[in-house]
């Protein structure tokens, strides 16, 4: 059944206080819920009765008392999750009770049990699982929760706000009373009752309170959390200090939990997390760990005023909180780094992003816009258009207004909205009016699907020294919405002379710099760019101003240019992108008709001069030398080959290793990071760089190749070094040029499993290294799903293995025999029954199906039909594979 946002309708009755009781107990807690309900009379009721809609799922009901008397079955009618109850009074207290089951609750949604501990996961319709409630976004109330439970077995008793109260009860049990002084919707409750511990410390805030900030795991973790409790400290400073915005509670709680959808959730003053975003340690988590913990934890933060004081009307604008708060913890990991090329480097990350992820979906079955128009499951939004694209569409607003003018947006926004429940409009029109602007075209953002075209041609009169540069803007049909008008795009253009530097742009009489802010809004628009003295080499698209796709008809010599000399560094890694990218397309169709592949000197010389110029960051230097992945490739191929892209992509990365081995070693030798293990920037771009060098060797592997990673293995004094050094020997497995390379790569891997079997994130790794090495089939996958290690219920380690074979493994999981399909169609059925979001999630694997060739779109197209027609799925899945068939 579709849901569509045209369809929104006020709440009949608002909340304004929510008084819960929970006797809690794994095989059956009793839920307490007394409500104090308001008749919102700006609701209308269409003519009919009014009544009150409560929603619940999975919940036996016991009792339901309205002002004071009880309901009988004839009071109140139940259809599906609704529970109906015709009233018409100005004030109404309703209470009810109900029985939940935590440890046979294996959705992770609601209440449940991981590990022995309570935890609750209520967004986006959780709460439903836990009591009925009008469980909206726009219904915003006061939460008052008493939480009983066994003092032995749950000594730690954690909920929203400040602690009242704690005491011990008869029969060993004990209970503490937490109070949330801030209204908010359901979907931000959250219990935890477990045996946990943790490290605190009271922190000093801007307005010279002091908060206390605690971060539990579970025992044996605390060794683990120093890295979450500095990112917690460095996101509530960074928010004050960007953007006034303080921490409203005396007390901020982050819970790590290792059965868990998502990354984590953002519950107000009590933050549940998926461990992988807190636990880490040099030993056990990487580089790209810690970057993801500081992003994950800073992002969490940053909701409670971007999601949580001011919150969403309905589901359909969740991007307004989620595309924001993205965009926000992307400038707090930017600002963390501070030098303009380390922040460079994480902009080239997100575009990366985009490119691999968002862009395919966009041109997919599953297309939506920023905010969608309809959805059959709201968990299946939570794509990277709504978060990664809606933070493209808020940084557009800062390129458009500038960064003050934005900070004012910002400001206005908040002080028209704080504690309510608003709209993407909303947020557009605290923009428009703080910069003075008309922002009613930029509306096409939120509504319109697809990835916009954006097609260049230029145009230099040497005699009147001007240059012209055309812009003509398309976008691709998506599902449901066949045309589509401009866009508001703010392309940010520099031009380079023959020496690669700047020229002064001048736009109509106006001096604008070097990097002029060009705002296309027609469908073809030219702009002429004045005194001019040379032809010059367009930088278009700076810092990747806006999520399009850019079209020019760059030589390998203008492209060469840029790659030496861009001063814009996105578009100067851009440029060795699209050199790359030439070559690879290009290889592909090589390797797909036999042909013997070849790669020239220039891109070779290219790619060399980058990696040894030491006036470059290494990080950039990294980012630099990375070539598209193949997902990349696949999605800029009218018939995608998998088997064809992965020997193009290898063979590049062969022949790199090969013909640059001397300065590929010497690099490795250069940037070392000697003594103790830091995650900060400047290291983790150092190591990257080695770990890269060590890829490429070990790509076109020798014995020297070989023997450098093993030593890397053995030496590493950190889990970056020493994964990147397994990953190196696992993908060089197949070689023929080393004697006993399987064995080597065997050899690691036994002994990385024994040195971390007590380590889960480890030990996730370790699957997932095995899931995603092009010589793993689905025999080898099926094999160690047999490991005693292995489960689907943790979702964790169903996605290392299952997820990752089918989605980061193209060889392995494009088998001709279509064996991968069958595979992924098993695996979806299996993980259905338990966890609809987790199988909804791998059910997208095989969203580009329609791309292929034919003779693997048949299998295909049989592996969806097998799980569309099963009787008994979930609404999550089956929305996914009747849009991937439709
Ligand atoms: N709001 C969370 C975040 O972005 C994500 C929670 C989504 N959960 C879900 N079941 N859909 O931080
Ligand atoms: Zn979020």
């Amino acid at each position: 059944q579709t849901i569509y946002r045209k369809d929104y309708t006020a709440p009949s009755y608002l909340v304004d206080a929510v008084e819960l009781g929970f006797d809690l107990d794994p095989a059956r807690t009793v839920v307490a819920n007394r409500l104090t309900l308001r008749r919102n009379d700006a609701a209308g009721t269409g003519g009919a009765r009014r009544e009150i809609e409560l929603y619940g799922e999975e919940l036996q009901l016991v009792a339901i008392r309205l002002n004071g008397k009880a309901l009988g079955a004839r009071d109140y009618a139940i259809d599906g999750a609704l529970l109906r109850i015709p009233c018409d009074a100005q004030d109404v207290v309703l209470e009810i009770e109900t029985i939940c089951v935590p440890e046979t609750n294996t959705t992770l949604s609601g209440l449940y049990v991981s590990n022995g501990n309570f935890y609750t996961q209520c967004e986006a319709e959780g709460f439903r699982r836990i009591t009925y409630f009008p469980d909206r976004p726009d219904v915003m109330a006061t939460y008052t929760v008493m939480l009983r439970a066994d003092k032995r077995q749950f000594p730690v008793l954690l909920s929203n706000g400040n602690l009242i109260e704690e005491g011990d009860l008869p029969d060993g049990r004990h209970y503490a009373l937490w109070e949330d002084p801030f209204k908010k919707p359901s979907y931000l409750f959250a219990l935890v009752a477990a045996s946990l511990v943790c490290q605190e410390e009271t922190f000093p805030l801007q307005d010279g309170r002091r908060a206390l900030l605690q971060v539990w795991v579970e025992e044996g973790n605390l060794d683990k959390t120093d890295y979450a409790m500095q990112s917690l400290k460095r996101s509530i400073r960074w928010d004050e200090e960007r953007w006034n915005l303080e921490l409203d509670l005396d007390r901020f709680m982050i819970v790590a939990v290792g059965d868990f959808n998502m990354g984590a959730m953002e519950n107000k003053g009590l933050n549940i997390f998926n461990t992988k975003y807190v636990l880490a340690n040099p030993r056990v988590a990487t580089d790209v760990d810690f970057q993801g913990i500081e992003a994950v934890v800073g992002h969490e933060y940053f909701h409670n005023w971007t999601g949580n004081r001011v919150t969403c009307r309905d589901w359909f604008q969740l991007s307004l909180k989620e595309g924001l708060t993205v965009f926000r913890d992307q400038e707090f990991s930017a600002d963390m780094i501070g030098t303009a090329s380390g922040r460079a480097v994480t902009r080239i990350d997100q575009v990366r992003t985009l490119r691999q992820a968002q862009f395919p979906e966009d041109a997919g079955p599953m297309a939506h816009p920023v905010r969608p128009d309809s959805f059959v499951e709201i968990n299946n939004f939570y794509t990277v258009t709504v978060y990664e694209k809606g933070a493209e569409v808020v940084r557009m607003y800062q390129t458009l207004l500038g960064r003050d003018g934005f900070r004012k947006g910002m400001d206005l926004y908040f002080a028209r909205h704080d504690e309510q429940a608003v709209t993407c409009d909303d947020f557009r029109a605290a923009m428009a009016d703080a910069g003075g602007r008309d922002l009613s075209q930029f509306e096409r953002w939120y509504s319109q699907a697809g990835t916009p075209v954006v097609q260049a041609e230029t145009h230099y009169d040497a005699e009147r020294q001007t240059y012209t540069l055309r812009l003509v803007q398309s976008c691709p049909a998506t599902p449901g919405q066949a045309g589509k008008l401009p866009f508001h795009i703010p392309v940010a253009v520099g031009l380079l002379g023959a020496d690669g530097r700047d020229l002064p742009l001048t736009l109509d009489g106006v001096d604008l710099g070097t990097t002029a802010v060009l705002e296309l809004v027609e469908a073809d628009q030219s702009f002429v760019f004045g005194g001019v003295r040379e032809q010059p080499t367009p930088s278009i698209l700076r810092d990747f101003s806006a999520p399009v796709i850019l079209k020019y008809g760059y030589s390998d010599a203008e492209l060469v240019l840029l790659f030496s000399h861009d001063s814009d560094p996105v578009n100067r890694w851009e440029a060795g992108q699209r050199l790359a990218m030439g070559r690879l397309l290009k290889l592909a169709e090589d390797a797909a008709a036999g042909r013997s592949l070849d790669l020239d000197d220039v891109f070779v010389d290219a790619m060399r001069k980058m990696l040894v110029d030491a006036s470059l960051d290494p990080a950039f230097r990294e980012q630099a030398l990375l070539l598209p992945s193949e997902t990349m490739i696949a999605d800029q191929m009218d018939v995608v080959d998998p088997m064809a892209i992965h020997m193009a992509r290898q063979f590049v990365r062969a022949d790199i290793g090969a013909r640059l081995r001397s300065e590929l070693r010497a690099q490795y030798d250069a940037s070392q990071t000697p003594g103790e293990y830091s995650p900060d920037a400047e290291s983790i771009g150092r190591r990257a760089l080695k770990n890269l060098c060590l890829a490429y060797l070990c790509a076109a592997p020798d014995e020297a190749a070989i023997a450098l990673a093993r030593r890397q293995f053995d030496e590493a004094g950190n889990m970056t070094d020493r994964v990147a050094a397994l990953g190196a020997l696992v993908h060089a497995r197949a070689s023929s040029a080393v004697a006993d390379a399987a064995a080597h790569a065997d050899d690691a891997l036994r002994r990385f499993y024994d040195e971390f079997q007590g380590e889960a994130l480890v030990v996730d790794k370790w699957f997932a290294m095995q899931a995603s090495a092009p010589t793993t089939d689905v025999a080898a996958v099926r094999a160690l799903m047999t490991h005693p290690a292995f489960t689907l219920r943790n979702p964790n380690r169903a996605r290392s293995l299952v997820s990752t074979f089918c989605g980061a493994n193209p060889v392995g999981f494009h088998a001709p025999d279509g064996s991968g399909y069958a595979f992924w169609a098993e695996s979806v059925i299996a993980l259905d029954a338990l966890n609809p979001q987790v199988a909804s999630r791998l059910a997208r694997a095989m969203d580009r199906w329609r791309r292929y060739a034919p003779a693997l779109q048949k299998h295909m197209k049989k592996a969806l039909q097998q799980v569309a027609g099963r009787a008994t799925l979930s609404n999550d899945v089956r929305e996914v594979v009747g849009k991937a068939l439709a």
